[in-house]
């Protein structure tokens, strides 16, 4: 099986990443509606290609996981959050998200960081398996919090210490 290539993002993927993003989107795991034109910049000022880590397999675009800040506090600034994650439907199941998610471990340690959160569907077993695996713990719950296709969702917040 081929071993993706993680790297950092650069300005020159941000049409790949737009592409696999709408192309992954699904009430799994997004809460805001299906892209439409015109498209939003998949970068923005305060989310931009080095914030971003993309995964390649024999050259191919086939993921990405995105780390900010969970606030702009002086005093939050020692954890990071896992702010996106997709892999395209076709390269799942083989390894890649988990090699992203490694990546974005280390880089946060790399940065000094103390601890990584995230938020995560109540649904999306597949991503929540995936971060329980890689030592995530579910850390609080906010019931109902999104009502998506007809049902009402749980928000799961997991974390761990780096
Ligand atoms: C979640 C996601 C990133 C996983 O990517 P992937 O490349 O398929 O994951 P991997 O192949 O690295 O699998 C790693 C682990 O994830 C879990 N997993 C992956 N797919 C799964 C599935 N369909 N059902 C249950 N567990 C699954 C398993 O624990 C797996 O480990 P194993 O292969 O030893 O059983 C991918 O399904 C995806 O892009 N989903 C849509 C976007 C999304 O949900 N993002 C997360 C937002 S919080």
């Amino acid at each position: 099986m081929p071993v993706p290539v993680i790297r950092h993002a650069t300005p020159d993927d941000e049409d790949g990443l737009g592409r696999l993003d709408r192309r992954t989107w699904s009430t799994t795991h997004a809460v805001s509606p299906a892209p439409c034109r015109p498209y939003e910049p998949f970068f923005s000022h305060r989310s931009g290609p080095r914030d971003h880590l993309v995964a390649e397999l024999d050259g191919r675009l086939v993921g990405y996981i995105r780390l900010g800040f969970p606030t702009e506090l002086a005093s939050n600034a020692h954890v990071r959050q896992i702010r996106g994650l997709a892999v395209a439907e076709e390269a799942r199941g083989s390894g890649v998200g988990r090699a992203l998610l490694r990546a974005a471990v280390e880089e946060t340690r790399r940065q000094g960081a103390r601890r990584i959160t995230l938020r995560v569907l109540g649904h999306n077993t597949p991503a929540r398996k995936l971060y329980e695996s890689e030592g995530f713990v579910v850390e609080g719950v906010q019931p109902e919090e999104f009502h998506l296709d007809g049902a009402y969702v749980d928000d799961v917040f997991m974390g761990r210490f780096l």
